[in-house]
This record gives C-alpha cells, sequence and structure tokens, in this order.
C-alpha cells in the first residue's frame, strides 16, 4: 500500500509565525492545528544533530561563521530567535534530540529533512537514522526521512532500513523514477514552481505520493491539490488546512 503524506506540513516548523527550526516553532506548529512538521537537521562541528537550515549561522543566530566549524556547546550559546522578533529572544538552537522529546509530548508526526553540510552527506544521514532508531517509540509511525542529498538517504537507509525515505529536488530531473526506485524511496518532494498538471499525474501514475514546497498561498494549494498532490509543505500551515479536505 501506498505511503500516507499528510494533507499539510508545517515548514521549518511554521516559518512564517514562528523562528524556523526552533522548539517555538515547532510548538507553534501544534497550536495551529498541524499534525506533522517539517525541520532541518544538520551535525555541528563535534557531529551532534541540531536543527539548522543553512550551513552558516548568520541567518537565523546571532553567530559568525560555518556550521560545521563549531562545536556544539557554541551553538548552544546562541540567540536563534531574536532575529526573527523580540518575543523570541532566548530562543536556542536545538538539538535533534530536543525535537523528538517535542514531537513525542506533543503527538506530533514528523518529515525529518536530512540536511548535510557539504561533504558530510554520508555521516549526517547516518547520524539521523540512528539517533531515530535508538530514541523512536516502536508503537509510533516513525518519522518520514526527506533529503536533497542522495548519499544522506543511501547512508540513511543503511542505517535504518525500515524507516520511510521521500526524495526532494527542485526540478525533476528525468530519470526521476529511476532515482526513486534505487534509492527505495516511498514519497516524492518537489518545488512546486516545477509541477503541473501533467507532472503530477505521472509521478501519481508510478505510485508515489507527492509533497509540494513551499506553498504559502491558498490558491496555489488549491491549485496544486486539484492535480492531485498529496501534502502541501507550507510555513503557513493555518492558511493551507482549511482547504485540505
Ligand atoms: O522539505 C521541503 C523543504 O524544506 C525543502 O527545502 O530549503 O526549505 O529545506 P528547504
Ligand atoms: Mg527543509
Amino acid at each position: 500500500m501506498a505511503y500516507r503524506l499528510p494533507r499539510v506540513v508545517g515548514h521549518r516548523g511554521a516559518a512564517a509565525s514562528a523562528p524556523e527550526n526552533t522548539l517555538a516553532g515547532l510548538r507553534r506548529a501544534h497550536q495551529l492545528g498541524v499534525g506533522w512538521v517539517e525541520f532541518d537537521v544538520k551535525l555541528t562541528g563535534d557531529g551532534v544533530p541540531i536543527l539548522m537550515h543553512d550551513a552558516v549561522l548568520e541567518r537565523t543566530t546571532d553567530g559568525r561563521g560555518a556550521v560545521a566549524d563549531t562545536a556544539y556547546a557554541d551553538i548552544r550559546q546562541l540567540d536563534a530567535g531574536a532575529w526573527f522578533g523580540p518575543e523570541f529572544a532566548g530562543e536556542r538552537v536545538p538539538s535533534f534530540d530536543e525535537a523528538i522529546d517535542l514531537l513525542l509530548s506533543h503527538g506530533l508526526a514528523a518529515n525529518v529533512e536530512i540536511k548535510p553540510c557539504p561533504g558530510r552527506e554520508r555521516e549526517t544521514g547516518a547520524a539521523v537514522a540512528r539517533r531515530l532508531v535508538e530514541r523512536w517509540p516502536s508503537d509510533r509511525p516513525p518519522p518520514l526521512l526527506s533529503s536533497f542529498a542522495e548519499p544522506a538517504l543511501e547512508a540513511a537507509r543503511a542505517a535504518a532500513p525500515d524507516l520511510p525515505r521521500g526524495l526532494l529536488v527542485g526540478a525533476l530531473p528525468e530519470d526521476w523514477a529511476e532515482r526513486l526506485e534505487r534509492l527505495g524511496c516511498v514519497t516524492f518532494h518537489c518545488s512546486h514552481r516545477h509541477l503541473d498538471a501533467v507532472v503530477v499525474a505521472a509521478v501519481r501514475e508510478a505510485g508515489y505520493p507527492m509533497l509540494a514546497y513551499t506553498v504559502n498561498e491558498a490558491e496555489r494549494a488549491r491549485t496544486l491539490y486539484s492535480w492531485g498532490v498529496d501534502c502541501i509543505c507550507s510555513d503557513r500551515p493555518e492558511a493551507i488546512l482549511p482547504l485540505a479536505g
């Protein structure tokens, strides 16, 4: 049976109304009534999985430099909320472990995007998958892993073959079906900008549920759903939920 994606996923938590990839963002998504969140995981310089989109600290913290060159203890000193709004000052960069705790305590499901720093693809994919094997209770549906980095998906598969995986792309490569098959992916995550009714029909015909990112306008979401897109990943999940059906 095909993997069942939700209709809506909160992007980086709920990135329009709380700082992305923070615990506050995951809580905000939960408050908004969305059952699934997406967030990005990469490794600190000393190998701790954390929630962070960029390879550098500047945009979403008050720190400087490459994540891959910075130890977890130093990243923990940084403010990851004030850049977004003064009410979020003091928010920290969460460890993946803290995010797992929050998912479990709030009953949230997750799409965990493996977002490796360049050159650390396999290490990151394996670390994320291993952590879930160690931490995720067997009586709850496991998070869906995804990545643009195919080596990260391969390493995650080797570490935890039973965790579901999705392939992330921007524009669809010509050989998308072969890639999904080779990686043992159960879902296909595509930029909505590159989709049309014909492409969506072809992917669904091949048996892959589709997630479209990042869609913040209700009208666009309505169109994508009408083409057969299963799931919308949005910074504003509250704007999409009423259409989800
Ligand atoms: O998983 C969907 C989306 O998060 C992929 O792009 O750059 O926002 O991580 P990005
Ligand atoms: Mg992401």
